[in-house]
């Protein structure tokens, strides 16, 4: 996922894009660029690798203007080198682009434009954006950048987030969504304005923000902006205010983004649940669902699209929304459900749960759910993202910027708003009483510290991660509304270690997978005081019998459990409802800690990237 940030104002551009570029190099990236304008000519430095190397050939050769853009690029079509790297100029040096997405048919329009003369200094697709709009300008048709960059995008098929910059038009910059290739955001300055892909770029210059949908594009200038629809006609989108505090996208005294991610989790948490209970009559309040008691009672079923670890969300929220609202809940793939030509009425709620809020397989369910007239809500953290503006409602999981990969806040967050949906439906549809609706408010209040809890053992994991990082193949075992946190703990350990390692339910075990286990298989159960756990003793105990190094996430005070694992990590007794934000904790930092004692790239996993806007 590439990133991008762009300023026109009256400072020094250079320096506040490499910053933005710095605060997206969670994204993954294998080259940078930036461009600058000044004096009416286009200055460019690019570089591969890291930013560092892009920094130091900017001060061996600086470039200065008040108007730039720049570009972390993760390469797609045409090689990791310099000159793949964006911005990409035109033929004649008159225009100059960076851009989020693929162009689908690059291709045909390269050919069609090397027929006409045009030659090209690079593989990539994004060349034929720039070359395109510099034939558009020859062709006389309009003198102005934005009309210009209009006609020229006509011809791509793809999603896409495009940035351009025009030496006859030194004063602004033009940028333009089409589709689901990661969000383009208008930051709000005094005398300045700012471009990114993602908030926390430029989030320590303005926390006033606009956000493009997909088919608009916007003008720019230092002091006035304007966005329009791909026809031309001139829109006025609405203002959003980001609540996130700059700090929290900043890594502090962390050795990672994701440490200290896991480690806020008892205040997001907190500001998850903050102003949606009226704790004077223990209710639960969610005006952005946009719901009444009318509607609310006529939903018969809720589908949860989601992916990766906001699937394993769904699965738990799935156990509260059946038991306290009595909806049927399917969960299902983001990149699955709109294959499956649904079965969707008016009646039906589809609930996408994405972070980002850009994920295309999400959002391309999303969109399938609302063609066929459902009911369309999203839980997600990125303010102003497409899920939440394409959605009739939306839950917020006010978790802050997560910068780590792998998703550690967002997850716990999700889940509490899939908690707070359930008891808001169970309100609305009078599917439980007040003792009842009081209690679950109660019980949500005591979460922040039961994680606060959880987390106090780090030092303890840290250790034992050290005894446990060798070793290649994992087996997660949970049951009912721990089975989920099998699976997401396994996800955690894959993504950021590299180590083999699967989720199972642990009834499952029998019927197969039991005979992949020995001395060498490190087995995590989730052993909690509930009803499952002599079922997960059992579990336990056949591990045990056939080799198996087992690690047991336990209720503290249960010492039986001592006598059958070899490793034990205790968290606080807790409401049933509640385990899995609970047990979850102690498999994040083990995956965190073994993944450091591997020395891996734990923010940027090989091969990952944060928002996983291509298909
Ligand atoms: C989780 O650790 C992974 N980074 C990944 O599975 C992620 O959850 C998935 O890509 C969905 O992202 P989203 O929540 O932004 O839609």
């Amino acid at each position: 996922m590439c990133g991008i940030v762009g300023y026109v104002g009256t400072k020094n551009a250079t320096t506040i894009i490499l910053n933005g570029l710095q605060r997206l190099e969670y994204r993954g990236y294998d080259s940078a660029g930036i461009a600058v304008i000044n004096n009416n000519e286009i200055a460019i430095r690019r570089d591969v690798g890291k930013l560092n190397n892009l920094r130091a050939r900017i001060e061996s050769s600086p470039i200065h203007g008040t108007v730039g853009i720049g570009h972390t690029r993760w390469a797609t079509h045409g090689a990791p080198a310099e000159h793949n790297a964006h911005p990409h100029v035109s033929m004649n040096g008159e225009f100059v682009v960076v851009h989020n997405g693929i162009v689908e048919n690059y291709l045909e329009l390269r050919e069609e434009l090397m027929a006409e003369g045009v030659t090209f200094a690079s593989e990539t697709d994004t060349e034929v954006i720039v070359q395109l709009i510099e034939r558009v300008a020859h062709t006389g048709i309009s003198d102005d950048i934005a009309e210009i960059v209009r006609l020229a995008v006509s011809r791509l098929k793809g999603a896409h987030a495009i940035v351009v910059m025009s030496k006859a038009q030194p004063d602004r910059i033009v940028t333009v969504r089409i589709g689901n290739a990661g969000g383009v955001a208008i930051g709000l300055g005094n005398h300045e304005m700012y471009v990114a892909s993602d908030i926390p770029a430029i989030l320590e210059y303005t926390r006033h923000m606009v956000f493009l949908e997909s088919k608009q594009m916007a003008v720019i200038w230092a002091d006035d902006y304007q966005v329009y629809n791909l026809d031309g006609v001139p829109i006025t989108p609405e203002i959003h205010t980001i609540p996130w505090d700059p700090v929290s996208a900043v890594k502090g005294e962390y050795k990672h983004f994701m440490q200290k991610e896991i480690a806020e989790q008892a205040r997001s948490i907190t500001d998850t649940i903050g102003g949606r209970i009226d704790f004077e009559h223990y209710q639960v309040l969610l005006p952005e669902l946009n719901l009444t008691p009318e509607k609310a009672q006529a939903i018969n079923r809720i589908v949860t699209v989601a992916c990766g670890t906001s699937y394993y969300s769904g699965l738990v929220g799935k156990f509260f929304i059946e038991k306290i609202a009595r909806i049927n809940v399917e969960v299902d793939y983001g990149s699955e459900y709109r294959y499956r030509d649904p079965i969707i009425d008016e009646n039906t709620a589809v609930l996408a749960i994405t972070q980002s809020g850009e994920t295309v397989d999400t959002l391309a369910a999303l969109e399938e759910a609302r063609e066929k007239h459902a009911i369309v809500w999203s839980i997600v953290n990125a303010i102003g993202s497409q899920a939440m503006r394409i959605s009739d409602g939306y839950i917020t999981m006010n978790a802050g910027p997560e910068i780590g990969v792998a998703s550690t806040k967002a997850f716990t967050a999700s889940i509490v708003d899939q908690y707070l949906l359930a008891v808001y439906l169970g309100q609305l549809r009078g599917t439980i009483n007040e003792t009842e609706r009081i209690q679950l408010v109660k019980d949500l209040g005591k979460l922040p510290n039961l994680v606060s809890q959880a987390l106090d053992q780090e030092d303890y994991i840290k250790q034992m991660a050290g005894d446990l990082y060798h070793y290649t193949d994992f087996l997660y075992l949970g049951r009912g509304i721990n089975y989920p946190i099998a699976l997401e703990g396994a996800l955690k350990l894959k993504e950021i270690s590299y180590i083999h390692a699967e989720g199972y339910p642990a009834g499952e075990m029998k019927h197969g997978p039991i005979a992949l286990i020995d001395e060498n298989m490190p087995v995590l159960a989730i052993v909690l005081k509930d009803d499952l756990y002599d079922k997960m003793i059992s579990q336990v105990e056949q591990a045990k019998a056939r080799g198996g190094i087992v690690v047991a996430i336990a209720t503290e005070g249960d010492t039986f459990i001592q006598t059958k694992a070899d490793y034990v990590l205790y968290i606080p007794e807790c409401p049933s409802f509640l385990s899995p934000i609970v047990s979850v904790i102690p498999l994040q930092l083990l995956a965190y800690h073994i993944a450091v004692w591997r020395g891996a790239d734990v923010d940027q996993p090989r091969n990952l990237a944060k928002s996983v806007t291509v298909e």
